[in-house]
């Protein structure tokens, strides 16, 4: 292990290289290896993350090209989340350090005050074949609502067949002008209903068979002129841009329930500034972007356990936080007739089938944890953890401020990087028990136990 830590510098350039997604897997090691001071040190850091189960290595291997290693995350567990009267033991994938124990106290906290609701506003996705038209626009639509659109649907049958029979497909497709914003530029807007798929390569597939049969059905008519049917089909891409598939996470209480069991603030001490630091992260972009980073710590970290894809998760949670024309905070508080609601609408597309879910052994162990939630429930789940999140992080920011937690959770980081034995470890956690951590003091402390004026004296 203290091999690995050495350093160990690129001496040379990685220069450009013909056809190497072709070259063996070992080839590939061997190549970026050369390229440092210590190629077998650099050989022994990628080799010690390799599985030696050979088949799960494969599977690895196999999931994205050029794969040289694995990349851990630690993959921690959240207990104690009661959601919509059910207990959980939340899987969350993360590097961060104190991410999980704060969804962990967040989930102790309301666990004893009815725990977290969610409900399903809907799970529409989305998907456009964006193309370019010369020609007169009702004309067009004319012949799309009265020719082309059931022909649609029919000519995907055989694509949307399975997704039918398990109560989904195609729910719907429009003619969208959008030659206000782009000259000649048009879209077929679809909309799709995936079950418990995230449906990227359904809906991918559905979009270019609409492209194939509407270029065709304009081609063939004797409605439009030469100039007409020269109609391009720019690109066929479901958006990830999601708002209607939307869940909804809330925790409640009476406001009395707030108070701090320390006595260190009142409930109304604490509701009082709770509120206005949610308000700030509606009308401050500056701080909305971390309020809303907060909630993607957790909700990221449960999305990539279950192997789901996070960024479309980002990118559609920030859209959606902009939806106003600013960007802000994707929770909302309130306080009515003694009670405290705290809640957070988050679009989330989500599948539990397809995708790495039934391959990744990982995915599985999350998802059986889970008890084999369904789309929808797993959009719950991952939407209360992000609630959750935030929660913590708010109590924390309006009471003792973050670094109390968050340096206490680094702690272990800053020991790591120092290399400190066990014995040192444990001196300078118990030092900690009862002071805030700081770098320096975690260093000066270090320093003294090992008899030291400096760092660069142990480094000799
Ligand atoms: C840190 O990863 C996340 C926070 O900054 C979120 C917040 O400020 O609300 C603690």
């Amino acid at each position: 292990m203290n091999d690995l830590k050495k350093a160990n510098a690129l001496t040379k350039p990685m220069e450009a290289i013909k056809g190497f997604s072709k070259l063996s897997k070992s080839a590939k090691v061997e190549w970026v290896c050369s390229h440092f001071e210590d190629p077998e040190q650099a050989y022994n850091v990628l080799g010690i993350y390799w599985n030696e189960d050979v088949s799960l290595q494969k599977l690895h291997d196999e999931f994205i090209e050029n794969t040289i290693t694995n990349y851990y995350l630690p993959f921690g567990v959240a207990p104690n989340f009661l959601i919509d009267n059910r207990m959980y033991c939340v899987p969350m994938a993360i590097e961060e350090s104190s991410v999980v124990a704060a969804a962990a106290k967040a989930a102790t906290f309301w666990m004893t005050r009815g725990g977290f609701k969610t409900r399903i506003i809907s799970t529409t996705k989305v998907g456009h074949v964006h193309f370019a038209y010369w020609g007169d626009y009702e004309k067009l639509l004319n012949f799309f609502n009265s020719r082309v659109k059931e022909l649609l649907f029919k000519e995907s049958e055989s694509l949307t067949k399975n997704m039918r029979a398990r109560g989904g497909g195609i729910k719907d497709i429009l003619l969208i002008n959008k030659t206000y914003e782009e000259e000649n530029y048009y879209q077929l807007m679809c909309s799709f209903e995936t079950c418990d798929s995230m449906g990227a390569n359904f809906i991918n597939s559905c979009l270019e068979q609409f492209s194939r049969t509407f270029r065709r059905e304009i081609e063939n008519s004797d409605l439009f002129t030469d100039r007409e049917k020269e109609l391009q089909i720019i690109m066929c891409i479901l958006s990830n841009y999601t708002p209607e598939c939307l869940v909804r996470a809330e925790v409640s209480c009476k406001v009395e329930e707030l108070e701090d069991e320390k006595k260190e603030y009142t409930w109304q001490e604490f509701i009082d500034k709770f509120e206005k630091a949610v308000h700030i992260a509606r009308i401050e972009p500056y701080r909305a972007t971390t309020h809303n980073k907060g909630i993607m710590n957790g909700i990221d970290s449960v999305v990539i356990a279950t192997g789901n894809d996070f960024r479309a998760v980002e990118a559609c949670a920030h859209t959606y936080a902009s939806r106003s024309g600013q960007y802000r905070s994707l929770t909302d508080v309130k306080v009515e007739n003694g009670v405290f609601t705290f809640w957070i609408d988050v679009p989330l597309s989500l599948g539990t089938v397809g995708g790495i879910t039934s391959l990744h052994p990982m995915v599985r162990f999350a998802m059986e944890m889970l008890g084999k939630p369904n789309a929808s429930q797993l959009m719950g789940i991952t939407a209360v953890v992000g609630l959750a999140q935030n929660f913590q992080a708010l109590r924390s920011l309006v009471t003792s401020g973050i670094q109390k937690g968050h340096m206490k959770m680094h702690l272990l980081n800053i020991l790591n990087q120092l290399e400190a034995t066990e014995e040192e470890r444990k001196v300078i956690v118990k030092y900690f028990e009862t002071d805030t951590v700081s770098h320096s003091k975690v260093i000066e402390l270090f320093c003294e136990l090992r008899g030291v004026n400096s760092l660069e004296e142990i480094k000799k």
